[in-house]
């Protein structure tokens, strides 16, 4: 089948790529599924890439009710009864978690009831090298496998926990020793049909141009130049409870132990604490040029989550700076951000000498920038 992008429905394809959830709540226990449906979204998952362009994906369908009970057995153990004791301990807190362990437990509680259970497999043992070609020749696939479905009407939820069983599932399904199980995709159709997109990180955030963290508040242009708001971003996970990690990232004075420029910080004209609108002085040193001074203004202040400030002009800074907090398992993803402009700050006068290396110039800059940063969020996590 031969088809033109112009007869691809963007809005369609972006509608289901968007809304493939992970569906287990939602999983419609009573409704048959037809074999047919399945083997549709598998002729479609089968379009998906394949290393050396070779067709090595088996797809197994679990329909018999005393093997999927057995699966579901399997998934209690691997981690249903800890889905369900999380969900447990959960229910009523309001802790982020609370609702993926309610959504997790139930499915847990009711894999056997699932209509049907899909196992992509494929051709091969994985050697541990951590070299691409196996597992990347079939995950795109499974995906596609679960698009499909969503786009019919059927939903599934992409787990892995049972696959630590997997020498059960392979002697209950007579799985031959040299295939590796990818996942378990249980399947069903979906009660009701409307899903909604999940909040993510904006593209513009994590996504690099020319070198890891190299980000732009627009285009970049060809060749950069200051109007594209170019900047960068360090992170790093520190095992630390968050009102620890927060503390140090609202003390405008932590990154002046660690960073080979900013030296520190003082509040000014009254300010004497982190709030919106607070004014500090932030003094530095250059090889380039004499030490100065700088007059920062905090823009964001959400405690637990968000710490930023401009410099300059709140209106128009030279600079913005932000720590953003995640909670993420058992740690606190710091994330440090800097975007120069759009006001003027230092470098516009070494761009206004140079105008022809502006491109150079920030570049140069942004890398200074981002090794003391680096050194900022390097010593922030040896401090907790
Ligand atoms: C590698 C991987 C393994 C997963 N394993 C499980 C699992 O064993 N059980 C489960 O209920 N969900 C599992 N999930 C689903 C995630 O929990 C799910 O993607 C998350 O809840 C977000 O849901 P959403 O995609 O609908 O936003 C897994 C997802 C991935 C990517």
């Amino acid at each position: 089948m031969r088809i033109s992008s112009d007869n691809i429905d963007t809005a369609s394809v972006d509608a289901a790529l968007g809304t493939t959830r992970a569906v287990r709540l939602r999983l419609d226990l009573e409704r048959e599924v037809d074999q047919q449906t399945i083997l549709d979204c598998i002729d479609i998952a089968e379009q998906a890439p394949t290393g050396g362009n070779q067709g090595s994906r088996r797809w197994l369908v679990i329909r018999d009710e005393a093997l999927k009970a057995r699966l579901a057995e399997l998934y209690m153990d691997a981690a249903g009864r800890w889905m369900v004791d999380a969900r447990n301990k959960l229910d009523g807190t309001g802790h982020p978690n609370e609702r993926v362990m309610a959504s997790a437990a139930h499915l847990a509680e009711h894999l056997a009831e699932v209509p049907v259970i899909v196992i992509p497999t494929i051709i091969g043992r994985h050697d541990n090298s951590g070299r691409p070609g196996l597992f990347d020749s079939v995950i795109q696939s499974a995906w596609s496998f679960a698009v499909a479905l969503r786009a019919r009407g059927l939903g599934t939820a992409w787990t892995t926990a049972v696959l630590n069983a997997e020498h059960e599932i392979a002697e209950l399904l007579d799985i031959p020793d040299h295939m590796t199980q990818i996942a378990m995709l249980p399947v069903a159709w979906t009660k009701g049909t409307e899903f909604n997109t999940a909040p993510r990180y904006p593209a513009r955030d994590i996504t690099y141009v020319d070198g890891f963290g190299r980000i732009y508040d627009s285009g970049p242009s060809s060749p950069i130049t200051m109007a594209d708001g170019p900047g960068t971003i360090v992170e790093t996970d520190i095992k630390a409870p968050l009102s620890r990690v927060w503390e140090l990232v609202s003390d405008i004075n932590m990154a002046a132990a660690f960073s080979e420029e900013f030296t520190g910080a003082e509040w000014a004209d009254g300010h004497d604490g982190p709030a919106v609108g607070a004014k500090f002085l932030g003094s530095n040193t250059h090889e380039a040029r004499d030490p100065w001074t700088v007059p920062c203004f905090i823009n964001v202040y959400d405690p637990g989550r968000s710490f930023g400030w401009v410099t300059s002009d709140p209106d128009n800074p030279g600079a913005r700076w932000r720590f953003e907090l995640e909670p993420i398992a058992g740690s606190v993803r710091v994330r440090f951000i800097l975007h120069l402009g759009p006001g003027r700050s230092g470098i516009s006068e070494v761009i206004d000498a140079r105008p022809d290396l502006e491109a150079k110039i920030l570049h140069r800059r942004i890398s200074e920038h981002r090794a003391n940063m680096q050194r900022v969020i390097d010593g922030l996590a040896s401090l907790v």
